[in-house]
C-alpha cells in the first residue's frame, strides 16, 4: 500500500509540474482557474474540489497521466484460462504485460499524441476508471488499482494549492528523459524558483 501509493502519487505531481514548466501558457490557464474559485480565500480545500469547478485542473493531471502514467507497464498479469486475442491463442498461464504508456502515445487513438493538450480532456468524457481502454494509467478491472479516489484527491489537492499560492520559473532546460523501472520517474531532478502569489481582491 505504502508503496504503491506513495511512489506513484508524488511522480505524478512531479510529472505534471514538469510539463507546466514547458508549457507556460497552460500553467497560466490554470493558474487563473484555481484562483478563479479560491477568490479571496486564504487556501483551497477539498470542498472547492469537490464542487467540481475547477475542470481544466482535472484535465491537465489526466493529461500528465496519459503522456506519464507512473507505471507504464501496470503490474503483471497472469491468465487464468486459455483465451483468444486478436487471433493469436494465448495459454493459461502466461504472463501477460500491458503497455499503458505506447496506449497512451498510439497516434491511432490520439490526436497529436506527444503534444500535451489537456483541452482532450475537456467534455471527452474520457475517464482512468477502466472503461476507456484507451486510457489505462490505473490498470483495468478486479485487479485494477484501488487507490484512484485518494491518489485523485491528494494530487489535486496539492496541484491546486501550488497554483493558487505560487507563480514558478526554472532555469534548467526540462529534460523529460525518464528512469527506467517498475515506477517511472523524471531522471533530471526538478529545480524551479517559487514565488509566492498574493491575491489582488
Ligand atoms: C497516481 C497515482 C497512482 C497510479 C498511477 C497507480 C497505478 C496503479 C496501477 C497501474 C496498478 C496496477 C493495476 C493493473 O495491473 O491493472 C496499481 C495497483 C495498485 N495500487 Fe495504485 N496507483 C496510484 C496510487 C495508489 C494509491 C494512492 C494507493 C493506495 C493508497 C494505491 C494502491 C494500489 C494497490 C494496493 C495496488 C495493487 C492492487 C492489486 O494487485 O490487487 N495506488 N496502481
Amino acid at each position: 500500500m505504502f508503496g504503491a501509493g506513495t511512489d506513484t502519487t508524488y511522480t505524478t505531481l512531479e510529472w505534471t509540474m514538469s510539463e507546466l514548466l514547458k508549457h507556460p501558457k497552460i500553467m497560466e490557464k490554470l493558474q487563473n482557474e484555481v484562483r478563479l474559485v479560491a477568490g479571496s480565500k486564504l487556501e483551497i480545500t477539498e470542498e472547492d474540489l469537490e464542487k467540481n469547478e475547477m475542470p481544466y485542473l482535472k484535465a491537465v493531471i489526466k493529461e500528465s497521466l496519459r503522456l506519464h502514467p507512473p507505471l507504464p507497464l501496470l503490474l503483471p498479469r497472469e491468465l487464468t484460462h486459455d483465451t483468444t486475442l486478436m487471433g493469436y491463442e494465448v495459454a493459461a498461464g502466461t504472463r501477460v504485460m500491458i503497455n499503458a504508456w505506447a496506449i497512451g502515445r498510439d497516434p491511432i487513438l490520439w490526436e497529436n499524441p506527444e503534444e500535451f493538450h489537456p483541452e482532450r480532456f475537456l467534455d471527452s468524457g474520457i475517464e482512468f476508471k477502466g472503461f476507456n481502454f484507451e486510457f489505462i494509467p490505473f490498470g483495468v478491472g478486479r485487479r485494477g488499482c484501488p487507490g484512484i479516489t485518494f491518489a485523485m484527491g491528494v494530487d489535486e489537492l496539492a496541484l491546486a494549492k501550488l497554483m493558487h499560492k505560487f507563480n514558478f520559473t526554472t532555469k534548467n532546460f526540462l529534460d523529460m528523459t525518464e528512469t527506467p523501472g517498475t515506477a517511472v520517474h523524471i531522471k533530471f531532478p526538478l529545480l524551479v524558483t517559487a514565488v509566492p502569489h498574493f491575491a489582488s481582491n
